[in-house]
């Protein structure tokens, strides 16, 4: 298969299938935090992270069972991030994955928990299962997750991206790369990375996984930044426009919208380059990056 689209609506009802299996169920009690976990979970995301869990993985020889393990605790702690990133004191949104954002619907207390529940429960999971997998597998990926999200990760960016709002520090290309390869390329590196070591693809086969994800999320931050700029509420399931509003500090922002085009190009060629050492599933790799170059959502 070499359309990356097709791909992703043919693992979809697998990875929705882990959510739902690992996911508390919606009337264990207290219902009513995890009845706002699923909501935000199950309201539509692409599962673009857990995609690239299985791409990675396979191209190692994984198991596609112990791949969407970890891509469904990869897609909590990435929901987890979109609900505290929607709050009032951070970007105040309203809409997200084309419902309105959790604590608009649920309010801010039930948006603070579940995405602190949604945090834990991955962890949770990810030292679990796969049942069958050595104790210190599990406990390397709790730990490559966990740097993943900290403060030299994503949490990280999310701040620095806070501290450029409004052209408060300098507007530099170097700030901004920084910012963006955090805030959403440090959980798109550990998608790649995590496949590496649910295939047992050893050191080597885990950086190499993980320099192709780290351009990947760069890639795809670049895209988010001109969708906000060029996009519909209806493409995008969310407020377009808000960055410029924010003042926030952006690729269009620093670049203009032909600028940065040329940026994701020449990430997205970085990515078809490292993808060439892939040992298989090269070809998907490029689809996926041919996706990210030309998507609309
Ligand atoms: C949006 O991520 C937030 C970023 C980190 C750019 P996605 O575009 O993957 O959002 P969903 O999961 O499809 O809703
Ligand atoms: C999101 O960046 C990064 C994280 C959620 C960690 P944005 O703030 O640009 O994401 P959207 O545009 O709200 O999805
Ligand atoms: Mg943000
Ligand atoms: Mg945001
Ligand atoms: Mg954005």
């Amino acid at each position: 298969m070499n359309d990356f689209p097709s791909f992703l609506s043919a693992l979809r009802p697998e990875v929705d299938e882990a959510l739902d299996r690992l996911l508390p169920g919606a009337e264990t009690e207290p219902a009513e935090i995890h009845e706002a976990m699923r909501y935000s979970v199950f309201a539509g995301g692409k599962r673009v992270r857990p995609a690239l869990v299985v791409l990675a993985g396979e191209a190692w020889g994984g198991a596609r069972e112990d791949l969407l393990v970890g891509g469904a605790a990869l897609e909590m702690v990435h929901t987890f991030s979109l609900i505290h990133d929607d709050l009032p004191a951070l970007d105040d949104d309203d809409l997200r994955r084309g419902r309105p954002t959790l604590h608009r619907a649920r309010g801010e207390a039930m948006a603070v928990l579940a995405g602190d529940a949604l945090l834990n429960r991955a962890y949770e999971v990810l030292s679990r299962e796969p049942a069958s997998a050595p104790p210190e597998r599990r406990l390397q990926a709790v730990r490559l997750v966990a740097d993943a999200v900290g403060t030299a990760g994503m949490i990280g960016g999310q701040v620095f991206d806070l501290q450029h709002e409004g052209g408060v520090r300098g507007s530099d290309a170097e700030s901004l790369e920084r910012i963006h390869r955090l805030k959403t390329g440090a959980l798109i590196e550990a998608s790649t990375r995590l496949g590496g070591v649910y295939a047992g693809a050893g050191s080597e086969g885990i950086e190499q996984a993980g320099r192709i994800g780290a351009e990947l999320g760069l890639l795809f931050q670049i895209g988010d930044d001109i969708l906000d700029e060029v996009g519909s509420s209806e493409e995008l399931g969310k407020t377009p426009g808000k960055d410029r509003q924010a003042g926030k500090l952006t690729y269009p922002g620093l670049f203009g919208l032909e600028g940065s085009r040329k940026k994701a190009l020449q990430a997205a060629d970085r990515c078809l380059g490292l993808i060439e050492g892939l040992p298989s599933g090269r070809e998907l790799f490029r689809a996926l990056v041919a996706f990210l170059v030309h998507r609309g959502s």
